[in-house]
């Protein structure tokens, strides 16, 4: 740790948020072996217009994994991300609730960073698990979601009190 260069991500040290090994998150699974499944996700990635591959493993409450990529479309606004397919994957399936994601690309002197729309659908399914941003190396930095979009909306909001009961017309 003490020789590594200190970089700076959102404005933060990242040498507060680096970890290194053999971490494990829950019944036997660790940050390393989800970060490695999204190393692999990553390999199917579907990227021909941006040619930025990303892939993303996302650990339920009982430990199953679901990995996703990025699917990208000829008409460029209908792609992908990696997390956002990840994510509808295993609501599909009947998943709710989550323990962490892992994301990685190819970049080599950055930690992945979610994209804002990613942060948002991610926040959907609560604020206070973990997201790793790795780099191919396999070293990764640690943030939640309340970190990763602080003062966030989300389906609480919908349901407090307003100052005025909207009619149906709108
Ligand atoms: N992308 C992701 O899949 N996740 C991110 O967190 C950042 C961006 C994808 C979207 C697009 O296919 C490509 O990377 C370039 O933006």
């Amino acid at each position: 740790m003490g020789d590594l260069p200190i970089q700076m991500l959102h404005g933060k040290d990242q040498r507060s948020w680096l970890h290194h090994p053999a971490s494990v998150h829950q019944d036997g699974i660790t940050v390393e072996g989800l970060i490695r499944r999204s190393l692999e996700a990553k390999e199917f990635a579907y990227c021909p217009y941006s040619r930025f591959r990303v892939g993303a493993a996302l650990l339920a409450h009982d430990g199953k994994v679901f990995t996703g990529c990025n699917v990208e479309n000829a008409c460029y606004n209908l792609g992908m991300c990696a997390e956002r397919n990840t994510i509808c994957k295993a609501v599909s399936e009947g998943y709710r609730s989550f323990k962490a994601v892992a994301i990685a690309s190819d970049l080599i002197d950055q930690f992945i960073s979610p994209c804002g729309g990613c942060r948002q659908f991610m926040r959907e399914f609560g604020t206070s698990w973990d997201v790793y941003l790795s780099k191919p190396d396999g070293s990764y930095v640690e943030m939640n979601i309340s970190e990763l979009l602080p003062v966030s909306f989300g389906p609480e909001d919908l349901s407090m009190k307003k100052v005025l009961k909207i009619p149906n017309k709108y």
